[in-house]
């Protein structure tokens, strides 16, 4: 018995692993998230799929109860599948799922995937450790469980040179206020990748001073923040091209 926690990559369905891909294939249940692409979904073609959440503040299935249907699934199939965006170890609740289903005695084992915060630094062609600018990047986000301690995201995010905030555009002037509150500089460089990896992503770039206005302009879809200086150029880069909007590819 063992189930495949699969990272789907940040979007392009053409970013998925080969091994995910060939777990999939094989997969006769898949337990999808909301944002994995069709495409990503039809390879997993003999699969029952079932959506069990998440967007923020939308529809979204109770962990115990995506923990449970998993267990049962791996008693009932020999191929089951936790279809995950991004990396499935990052921002994923992850853990959870692996810790319930190891005390159920089911085996798990994880794919991994491209996570938001590479596909992002792909899109806009900047490495996240520069060499001479960035030794460190910190992965962080400012939300926490009901009910749960807050995280020490801006301790983590003044420590680290480049900084990536998963889940975090809804709040952008909260977390531009701690962040400066905090000591860092207003002229930080900053960019925000909606979409990442997807023909619709958009990339915005300014200052962490302008971050709130900055994430203003993202549509519906996941966005990243990035902070640092490696960022410094990145206003060049999602400039617009002479007669063409910045965020057209
Ligand atoms: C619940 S977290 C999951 C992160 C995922 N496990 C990963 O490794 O990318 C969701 C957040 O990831 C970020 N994200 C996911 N996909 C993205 C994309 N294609 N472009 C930009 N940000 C993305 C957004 O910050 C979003 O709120």
């Amino acid at each position: 018995m063992t189930v495949y926690l699969v990272g789907a990559g940040p979007g392009a369905p053409d970013l998925l692993t080969l091994r995910a891909a060939r777990i999939l294939a094989q997969a006769d249940i898949v337990f999808h998230d909301a944002l994995v692409a069709p495409e990503v979904l039809q390879i997993a073609f003999r699969a029952e799929k079932v959506l069990v959440g998440k967007r923020s503040g939308r529809y979204s299935t109770a962990q115990r109860f995506i923990n449970k249907q998993l267990a049962d699934a791996a008693r009932k199939h020999r191929v089951v599948v936790r279809l995950k965006g991004g990396d499935p170890m990052l921002f994923g609740r992850a853990h959870e799922e692996i810790d319930f289903l190891r005390r159920n005695s089911i085996g798990v084992e994880v794919v991994p995937g491209i996570t938001a915060a590479t596909a992002a630094s792909a899109e806009i062609g900047i490495s996240l450790t520069r060499r001479g600018a960035a030794r460190s990047v910190a992965f962080v986000t400012p939300r926490v469980g009901q009910g749960e301690a807050p995280s020490n995201w801006v301790g983590a995010a003044l420590a680290a040179d480049t900084v990536a905030i998963y889940m975090a555009a809804g709040e952008a002037a909260v977390i531009a206020q701690a962040l400066i509150a905090a000591g860092k500089p207003p002229a930080t460089p900053v960019a925000i990748v909606e979409n990442a990896s997807l023909p619709s992503a958009r990339k915005f770039a300014g200052q962490l001073a302008d971050l709130a206005e900055l994430a203003a302009k993202t549509h519906d879809g996941p966005a990243l923040i990035l902070l640092g200086q490696v960022f410094s150029e990145a206003a060049a880069v999602v400039r617009p091209a002479r007669g063409r909007r910045a965020q057209a590819r």
